[in-house]
């Protein structure tokens, strides 16, 4: 619930007053947003019950990425698909789980964004109820782009992105989310069904004293990265850290933002460009992680300038607090 009665703000209100600030936008923005609210409950509603109802396990399919499809990935990528292609203002549709983008009220003038999606992040966590979560960009159609052309509507750099946020399927449910004026954070009150603001303006904490990452394929990392891992552990940042690693991004993100630190995604033997997908993971949570005061780079350059050539691509992420990030920088340079 909200901080006190008096004040309390409906996820939905407080994207009606963000769009203010889009000049034009009379009420198709709040409609897509609330779009993603409802698709979101919708999943929750599923997770929530994973394991009474038949929704555990492997669908039985291979996703674009080569992956096995868990049952809960395909009802959460229908849930979007459903409540998102009803939005006039949508023209296109990118998801984890479909090889291309989709095309929605093509035509269609009032048709000028495009929403990119991990329908499920965390996958692999679904059956021993631990967090998992959904991610979303949301971008606008370049003028020069044809209509009838998805791919080129998506292709864009993050820093493009108009509104990009996730939802943690968790002990709560969160939505986190940004315009573009700072990261709000809304909890689902699930007796009445609605999200309320329940973290205004989130800033990242300059330091935290947890690092995260799958120290299982160090040998693989790249040489700095295993260095790196060492410094922070040695105390030469002030203090000695510990480590946190859940294995769902977006809830490993979720406990960087709140509590700060770094959580890392580097290249390994298995994935040399790293595994996180551009697009849809890596581009919203560093689009929140700058809003919110932090950095995310690939290794060596920022996310958010990263120029995509294909919808699945896949980028090394390095994202966290500001004290922990220009560390990274400095010490990657001289090694
Ligand atoms: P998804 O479930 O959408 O395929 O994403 C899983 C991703 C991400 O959530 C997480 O950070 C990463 O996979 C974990 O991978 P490892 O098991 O290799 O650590
Ligand atoms: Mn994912
Ligand atoms: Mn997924």
């Amino acid at each position: 619930m909200a901080e006190n009665s008096s004040t309390i703000i409906t996820a939905q209100q407080h994207i009606m007053r963000e769009q203010k600030r889009f000049p034009g936008a009379s009420g198709e923005f709040s409609f897509l947003l609330s779009g993603i609210t409802l698709a979101t409950k919708m999943i929750q509603a599923q997770v929530r019950k994973a394991g009474l109802t038949d929704v555990l396990g492997e669908h039985g399919e291979i996703n674009v990425q080569g992956e096995i499809q868990q049952k809960l990935d395909v009802i959460s990528n229908e849930a979007l698909v459903h409540c998102l292609s009803s939005r006039e203002s949508i023209g296109v549709l990118a998801s984890e789980e479909n090889e291309e983008p989709m095309l929605v009220h093509k035509g269609s003038d009032e048709a000028k964004y495009a929403v990119v999606f991990d329908p499920l992040d965390g996958s692999s966590n679904i059956d021993v109820n631990v967090s998992v979560g959904t991610t979303f960009s949301i971008l606008r159609k370049p003028d020069d782009v044809a209509m009838d052309n998805p791919e080129q509507w998506v292709l864009q750099p993050g820093s493009k992105q108009v509104a990009a946020g996730y939802v943690v399927y968790g002990s709560s449910t969160i939505l986190v989310y940004s315009a573009g004026n700072g990261v709000h954070g809304f909890t689902l009150d699930p007796a009445v069904g609605a999200y309320f603001l329940s973290h205004p303006n989130m800033t990242m904490p300059d330091q935290g004293k947890y690092y995260s990452v799958n120290e299982a394929y160090r040998d693989g990392f790249p040489a700095r990265y295993g260095d790196y891992i060492d410094r922070l552990r040695s105390g030469v940042l002030g203090r000695k850290y510990a480590s946190r690693y859940i294995g769902s991004m977006v809830a490993d993100f979720h406990r960087t933002l709140l509590k700060g630190g770094v959580f890392l995604y580097p290249p390994t033997e298995d994935n040399k460009e790293g595994k996180l997908r551009l697009l849809y993971e890596a581009n919203p949570v560093a689009f929140l992680a700058e809003q919110a005061g932090g950095t995310a780079i690939d290794g060596e350059k920022r996310i958010l300038d990263i120029e995509p050539t294909s919808i699945h691509q896949r980028t090394p992420l390095i994202v966290g607090s500001r004290v922990e990030l220009a560390d990274f920088e400095s010490f990657a340079q001289t090694n």
